[in-house]
């Protein structure tokens, strides 16, 4: 949470500031700010809160002086209501002449404020973050050395912090430091840029350096150095960015979401890309860190995820257990790193997370490598921290997704589990040569299918729209249907502030069945009539078990299966394929149809209320 971003170089800085806000504006949205020094009239500091529109509004009214340094940051609020004076940045100093921002929290911030207060300091805010100005502050008068001064104060800071200074009598000079909290350095000719993820300056430089845990940045328009808390030099690893500029941007669409559902097709293609040969075998070459005889004496998975990207990981486990016969459990990461999990170093975790910065996924993934246990990474962004901190990455290749509700990296991270299911089951020899194969092959043929899917919603569509009114949305789903089930009912949550749930469709008799009524709308993903295993006549009786109480159906089903529409208001059919790859197709109806309802209702798609996209608060 949060959106961190600094310049030093010869551009105008508040136009690199505001366009870097702007596409970290996803990290948070409650406030924004920018401080810059001018080399007239020192440190001016505007801030505002709401979105970063109102900022760039005031701005417009009142100019901010040429400069060529400066700090900007866009706001998910911890401490104190998203008002303007909560809003970052925060000053320190008895004469205001350093700015600071923030993002993460301070843990000890109370004591700290006593501290400060007993020397009679005041304080402008409710935030935690204030404190650490007025200590950065206080130490820079006592030595005139800002780095030494910095350092001093973040050893004394406990929590997770991303911390960007600048001082008035040090104009060519920002400080970072980073403990727990994304920071990312971008490397110009003659400028430097630093933010909370590459996205704050790609449009300007693809060099890039990802920060490390406990590390300090001295930045200057001509040199970057990096140093640990305790003053070690770093020589940090750069890295080009594959991310293009205008791939972060809306393009003509009515929203990122928009954008990002139609991105689905590329972002599956991307991820299989040069990982399935022409045998149709899975080639996995970044998990080298992970050798054959590790895998093949791998007792147990551990999938270690959160939110949109837990649902994931739930389909990775039927295809990992069916396919490469190791035993699976998914766990919510949150839950994971406090309740005392037995690990081996033969249980493998696999940590699946798009920003690669979500806290409580590396806080499960940090405990799990303390109790000795491997590794494994599905993400999505280069040089997050949690790529930096895995033994081994399998990187989708979604591009950004900037809408808060995650859609194209969903169907990226799906991808990254077949392959890493029919990686394990090649190594681990538990399928025939030419069922792997097979389901190689037929994966290259999904993100055709995803296209299919996606010029045939004009009827997900008008049922978004005619049902925008809905009080509630539940949501049935078998066997790998029942992530699906669960991921559309998020979606419409946290999309059209709609109650909605997700079951699976045998446990419906076990109590939520009780919530159908007359006219209550249910979304049933029917499972494909030709599998050899199929649950879809099982289903067929759970339509008709609710429809027996009134419930109004809407049924995602296969091509080909007429029956379904017999028990059905609506049907959406979606292209055939294996029934363990429905899910890439079948999600995406449910994505549509929230950002319909969403849309109908007249609220903001890519920023809904109360969110961050990338959560890095425990
Ligand atoms: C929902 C959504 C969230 C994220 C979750 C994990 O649409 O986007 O549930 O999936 O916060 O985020 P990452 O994948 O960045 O760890």
């Amino acid at each position: 949470m949060c959106g961190i971003v600094g310049y030093v170089g010869p551009k105008s800085t508040v136009d690199v500031l505001i366009g870097g806000l702007r596409r970290l504006e996803y990290r948070g949205y409650d406030s924004a700010g920018v401080s810059i020094i001018s080399p007239l009239g020192g440190l001016e500091t505007r801030k505002k809160a709401g979105k970063l529109a109102n900022l760039e509004a005031s701005i417009t009214e009142h100019q901010l002086p040429i400069s060529h340094i400066g700090i900007g940051h866009t706001r998910w609020a911890t401490h104190g209501a998203p008002t303007d004076g909560n809003a970052h940045p925060h000053l320190g100093g008895e004469h205001q002449k350093l700015s600071l921002i923030h993002n993460g929290i301070i843990e000890n911030f109370a004591e700290l404020k006593a501290e400060l207060v007993a020397y009679g300091t005041k304080f402008a805010s409710e935030t935690d973050s204030e404190v650490a100005a007025h200590l950065i502050a206080r130490e820079f008068d006592a030595s005139g050395d800002l780095p030494t001064a910095f350092a001093t104060v973040v050893n004394r800071l406990h929590g997770a912090f991303t911390i960007l200074v600048i001082h008035e009598d040090q104009p060519d000079v920002v400080l970072a430091a980073r403990r727990n909290a994304p920071l990312v350095i971008g490397l110009g000719d003659g400028e430097n840029f630093l933010g909370s993820d590459v996205a704050a300056f790609v449009e300007h430089t693809k060099r890039a350096i990802s920060v490390g845990q406990d590390e300090i940045v001295i930045l200057r328009a001509d040199s970057v150095e990096v140093r640990t808390f305790d003053g070690k030099p770093v020589v940090s690893e750069e890295f080009t960015v594959d991310w293009d500029a205008s791939a972060a941007s809306k393009g003509g669409w009515s929203s990122f979401m928009a954008k990002e559902i139609a991105d689905q097709p590329q972002a599956v293609a991307d991820t299989l890309m040069g990982r399935i040969d022409s045998d149709g075998l899975v080639t996995l070459e970044e998990i080298d860190g992970l050798d054959e005889a590790a895998i093949r004496s791998l007792e147990r998975i551990i999938i270690v995820a959160c939110g949109t990207a837990s649902y994931a990981g739930d389909i990775a486990k039927y295809a990992i257990e069916k396919w490469a016969r190791v035993p699976v459990q998914v766990e919510l990461s949150h839950e994971f790193r406090y309740r005392d999990p037995i690990l081996t170093r033969n249980t493998l975790i696999v940590a699946i997370s798009q920003s690669g910065e979500t806290m409580d996924t590396l806080m499960a993934t940090r405990f799990a490598k303390d109790k000795g246990a491997r590794v494994l990474a599905i993400c999505n962004t280069q040089g997050a921290t949690l790529a930096r901190e895995s033994d081994a990455v399998i990187y989708t290749h979604a591009g950004p997704e900037v809408a808060v509700a995650s859609t194209k990296a969903l169907t990226a991270q799906m991808t990254a589990g077949y392959l890493l299911a029919l990686f394990l089951a090649q190594v681990r020899q538990t399928l025939p040569a030419i069922q792997l194969s097979a389901f190689g092959k037929e994966l290259l043929k999904m993100p055709a299918r995803v296209t299919r899917v996606l010029d045939n919603l004009d009827d997900v569509r008008a049922l978004g729209r005619e049902m925008s009114n809905a009080k509630s949305v539940l949501f049935l789903g078998r066997n790998v249907g029942f992530p699906v089930a669960m991921e559309g009912a998020l979606k419409l949550k946290e999309l059209a502030y709609i109650h909605a749930e997700g079951f699976a469709a045998g446990e419906l008799k076990h109590g939520p069945i009780a919530l159908i009524e007359e006219g209550q709308p249910v979304i049933v993903l029917v499972p494909s009539p030709r599998d050899a295993e199929t649950l879809q006549p099982k289903v067929i009786s759970n339509i008709q078990e609710i429809r027996a109480r009134g419930a109004k159906v809407i049924a995602i089903a296969e091509e080909g299966d007429t029956a379904v529409s017999d028990y059905a208001e609506h049907v959406i059919y979606i292209p055939q394929s294996a029934s363990m790859f429905a899910p890439i197709l079948s999600v995406i109806p449910l994505q549509v149809f929230a950002l319909e309802l969403s849309t109908a209702k007249g609220l903001d798609v890519d920023q809904p209320r109360n969110l961050a996209k990338s959560v890095t608060v425990e």
